[in-house]
């Protein structure tokens, strides 16, 4: 069993992608902020946890993500590997991550600082199949409704307003960025400029995972 590992800051394109990759490579998606966002609505106490968390744009604890994960990876759709998607983020996790699967593949997708403010305050999401849309970037090719599932209801996240994402990007060149070091040293590590149009983005990333 081998994983990847989508890895990047907050409006890198990592949701984008890893749904543009699910089909060629196989492996199911596994979201630690997908995950969370549903433990917040569901009122877990995992989820009323991790909201002061997510709020403020803070890492959750490491317990709380390694937990998750460890739960997910026992899943049925998980016996061949998963893709990451916002996991690792800090070295514990990625410490975690190594005593409970291999890893194959880290894809870093690089987007300037700059550019993730008008990435984050102007997605949306379908809020049946999750498909993710930007206002400018990425609409939907009818207006008002999901090209992949026809719905018509979508929903904005609650930590996606300025403040919210400077202290996320805070929090990934503090705690995120140094596993990119700990990545490049053992030479699974890809960087991928996301700083292009999706469809290039995603050539690169499926020729990086040949
Ligand atoms: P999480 O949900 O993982 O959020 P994130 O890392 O901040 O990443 P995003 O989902 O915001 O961005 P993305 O890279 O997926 O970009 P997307 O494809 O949507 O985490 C949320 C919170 O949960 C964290 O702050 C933390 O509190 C907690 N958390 C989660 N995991 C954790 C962990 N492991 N440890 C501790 N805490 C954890 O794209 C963004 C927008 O840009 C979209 O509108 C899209 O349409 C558009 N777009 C995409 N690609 C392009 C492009 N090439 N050009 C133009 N626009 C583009």
């Amino acid at each position: 069993m081998e994983s990847i590992v989508l890895f990047g800051p907050a409006g890198a394109g990592k949701g984008t992608q890893a749904q543009r990759i699910m089909d060629s490579t196989g492996l199911p998606q596994v979201s630690t902020g997908d995950m969370l966002r549903a433990a917040v609505s569901a009122g877990t106490p995992t989820g009323v946890e991790a909201k002061k968390y997510m709020d403020a744009g803070q890492l959750v604890p490491d317990d709380v993500i390694i937990a998750l994960i460890k739960d997910r990876i026992q899943e049925a759709d998980a016996v061949n590997g998963v893709m990451f998607d916002g996991f690792p983020r800090t070295i514990p996790q990625a410490e975690a991550l190594a005593n409970i699967t291999e890893v194959s593949h880290v894809i870093a997708i690089e987007v300037p600082d700059e550019r993730i403010v008008e990435r984050i305050c102007g997605r949306f999401t379908c809020s049946e199949c999750g498909a993710v849309y930007h206002d400018k970037f990425n609409p939907t090719t009818v207006e008002g409704m999901c090209d992949t599932c026809g719905s018509e209801e979508f929903k904005r996240r609650a930590d996606d307003n300025a403040d919210t994402v400077m202290s996320r990007l805070s929090a990934y060149h503090e705690q995120t960025s140094p596993l990119a070091e700990w990545y490049q040293s053992i030479g699974i590590f890809h960087i991928i400029n996301g700083d292009r149009e999706i469809d290039l983005i995603t050539e690169d990333i499926l020729s990086a995972l040949k």
